[in-house]
Parts: C-alpha cells; sequence; structure tokens
C-alpha cells in the first residue's frame, strides 16, 4: 500500500456496494479498503472474503470507532444511510456517501452540522457531475457565458425518462446475497408531507434529484440559489415536469419512467446562437461517458455548424471516487459535497409543496 493510500471504510454491501462502489474503490491504487460494515453478517463475511477486505462488522459505529479508518463509504436505505453518515462524521470519518443525503431538509443540516462538529469532510454521490462529457459540456457552456458569443441562455433542460439503469452492467462482477432479510429501516420524511404522499416523494426524489443536481452544477448554483418556478406533475406525483429558476435561467427537468432498453436521459442548454447538449450512456457501461453535441448557428458569414465531441472515456462512479480520495489528499472541495447538497434538499421539498399546494 503506498504510504498516502486513504484507509477506507464501507458501511452496506447492496446492489451499489456491490457492482459499483467495493470494485471501484479497491481498483484505485490510492485506496486502501480494510473494513466493512453489513448488518446482515453473512453478506459482509462473503463479500469481505471476496475482496481481501480484512475486517468486517456488523455495525457503522464499530467502523466510527476503528482508529485505523480514516474515511468511509455509505450506501444503504434512503433514510438510514444519513443517519448512518451523520454519526461517521461527528466521529470524525470523512464520508463518500450515497445520494440522496437525507430526504427532509432538517436531518440534512443536522448531517451538515455533524461534519463541522467532527471536522470532517461530507461528499454526496451525484455521479453526474464527474461524467467527462458532463464535464466537457459545462467547459463549452461556461466559454459560451463569459465571451457571450453566442447571447444569452434561453433555456436548459434535462429530459430524464428512465429505462433500464442496470443495462450494460458488467455480468462478470460476482454479487453475493444474504440468507437474512434486509431489516426493515426507517423513513425521516419531512413532518409536513402527508403520509398517502410518501412513496411518490421518495420515488421521485431519488431518481430526479440527480437531474437537478446536474442542471445546478452546469448553471453555476454553488450559491444555491436556485428556487421552484412552477410544478407540473400527474397524480402519481412523478411523471411530468418541473421548471426552475437557476441563476436567473429557466430550467426544465422532465420525468417520467418508461420501459426504453437502456438509459433515456439528456441535458440541452439553448442559447440565442446555439445549443449544447449531452447524451447521458448507460449508466453501468464502465467504458462510456456522455456524448456532446454542439450547435452554432449561422453568424458572421459562417454557416451553421452542429458538431460531435467525445470526452476521455471514464465511468461516472469510477470517476467519482477517484475525485473523493484525490480532495481528500489535497483539501480541494468536492464538487458535490454535503453543503451544496443541502439546496438539493430544499427543492425536493419545494418541488412537493408547490405539487400539492402547500
Ligand atoms: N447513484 C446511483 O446511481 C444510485 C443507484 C442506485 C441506488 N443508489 C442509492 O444507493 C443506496 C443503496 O442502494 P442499493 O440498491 O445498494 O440498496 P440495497 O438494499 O441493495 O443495499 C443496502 C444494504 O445496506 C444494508 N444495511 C441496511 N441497514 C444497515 C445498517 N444499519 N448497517 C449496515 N448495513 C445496513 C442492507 O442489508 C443492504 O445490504 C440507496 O440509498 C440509493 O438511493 C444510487
Amino acid at each position: 500500500m503506498p504510504d498516502n493510500s486513504v484507509r477506507l471504510g464501507y458501511v452496506g454491501c447492496g446492489f451499489v456496494a456491490q457492482r459499483i462502489h467495493i470494485p471501484n474503490f479497491c481498483a484505485l491504487p490510492d485506496c486502501h479498503l480494510l473494513a466493512l460494515a453489513e448488518v446482515r453478517g453473512d453478506l459482509g463475511q462473503h463479500v469481505a472474503r471476496h475482496y481481501a477486505i480484512p475486517k468486517v462488522y456488523r455495525s457503522h459505529e464499530e467502523i466510527a470507532t476503528d482508529p485505523d479508518i480514516e474515511a468511509v463509504g455509505v450506501s444503504a436505505p434512503y433514510s438510514l444511510q444519513g443517519r448512518i453518515a451523520e454519526d461517521l462524521l461527528r466521529a470524525g470519518k470523512h464520508v463518500f456517501m450515497e445520494k440522496p443525503m437525507a430526504v427532509s431538509l432538517e436531518r440534512a443540516e443536522s448531517i451538515v452540522r455533524a461534519a463541522h462538529e467532527g471536522n470532517s469532510r461530507l461528499m454526496v454521490g451525484y455521479m453526474k457531475r464527474y461524467d467527462p462529457g458532463n464535464v466537457l459540456l459545462k467547459q463549452h457552456l461556461s466559454g459560451w457565458r463569459q465571451s457571450g458569443a453566442c447571447g444569452r441562455i434561453v433555456l436548459a433542460r434535462n429530459h430524464g425518462f428512465g429505462g433500464n439503469w442496470v443495462y450494460g452492467q458488467d455480468p462478470n462482477i460476482p454479487f453475493e446475497q444474504s440468507s437474512e432479510p434486509a431489516p426493515p429501516s426507517p423513513e425521516d420524511c419531512p413532518a409536513w408531507l402527508p403520509e398517502k404522499w410518501r412513496g411518490p416523494y421518495l420515488n421521485y426524489l431519488q431518481q430526479w434529484t440527480h437531474n437537478i443536481n446536474l442542471l445546478r452544477f452546469l448553471l453555476d448554483d454553488a450559491s444555491g440559489q436556485a428556487k421552484v418556478a412552477s410544478v407540473l406533475l400527474d397524480g402519481d406525483g412523478m411523471t411530468g415536469m418541473t421548471v426552475l429558476d437557476i441563476g436567473g435561467v429557466r430550467a426544465v427537468v422532465e420525468s417520467a419512467y418508461t420501459r426504453f432498453h437502456a438509459w433515456e436521459e439528456h441535458t440541452q442548454v439553448y442559447f440565442e446562437g446555439g445549443w449544447l447538449r449531452t447524451q447521458a450512456p448507460a449508466l453501468m457501461h464502465k467504458e462510456s461517458s456522455a456524448t456532446v453535441e454542439i450547435y452554432r448557428a449561422a453568424s458572421g458569414g459562417d454557416p451553421p455548424r452542429l458538431t460531435q465531441e467525445y470526452a476521455a472515456p471514464g465511468w461516472s462512479y469510477r470517476e467519482e471516487a477517484k475525485h473523493f480520495l484525490a480532495c481528500l489528499r489535497s483539501g480541494q472541495p468536492f464538487r458535490s459535497s454535503g453543503e451544496d447538497t443541502l439546496t438539493d434538499v430544499r427543492l425536493y421539498e419545494d418541488i412537493y409543496r408547490a405539487f400539492l399546494g402547500m
């Protein structure tokens, strides 16, 4: 192990852990995965054996008090993973956690406070911000905004129609099962949300929080000023359109689950004199990144032009893991920090308040 390797623990050995994060962290040279915590003991043992991880615990509290561990990855049920992250942060461990950070603003604020108390740092796994194609689009977008060459932004939109999110996954990665049933987990929904809307609320936020977070990244909402302009969702609380105001730009999130065979998502930013667009890859395809299309309207005697660019291939989930490790060592801020994520949590509460007219 190189001297400077991050000494990592990981909590939760479910699908995302086994198919994405544990293999990724194990493959990175500047990381040493030393411990797992999984409430279903047999599952933790199987996964640890497969990746030669020396310590296996049943509870995250044991990782929180393990002096060999400096940082922890967490993926567990929606509400529970925020509580786990909060305990770890308060104990002084740096945390990389899956989205959602929390399902209520109250809990999200408490998590961010725990990081301050523990003098620790939190990154949330909004992997779309690390897709090299989205990063390339943002570079072009920032250039166009600065130069003003294509005029002002008229509209930004993200079209997220779902499909098969595991299309393209590597079938050779082993998937261990447990003989124990998964334990029940808490629901920390906002107190004001009527009980019958909890399911649709969780369903909406767990998916389209990614899309909202990506639009905020592209449109530079670092100060967290984004607001909800209008919400047009069907009675399922999910299908339709949400309009945000992000720094004065109208940003539309188009949401639905369709039976598309792969992953149906693109993001487009329209200027007066052109547009920029990324097409998301199949999410679990390890060699792909989003493709970028650039259209410039005719100008100064030049004809209209449509070009396609490819960023270096790079799996967004692998890139986010690299970013976490690099920022821990460099002290640079995370591109998707806990503080930044407070805005996402506030927005999904606001979206549902608007939807329900509350
Ligand atoms: N970024 C993405 O694209 C993406 C995709 C899918 C899921 N996710 C997120 O990842 C998280 C996990 O999803 P999943 O599909 O892996 O779920 P999962 O149910 O397969 O895995 C969760 C694991 O956590 C374990 N667990 C439960 N309570 C625990 C505790 N107290 N201590 C330790 N372990 C505990 C369970 O036994 C289970 O093995 C979810 O919050 C989800 O939002 C993100």
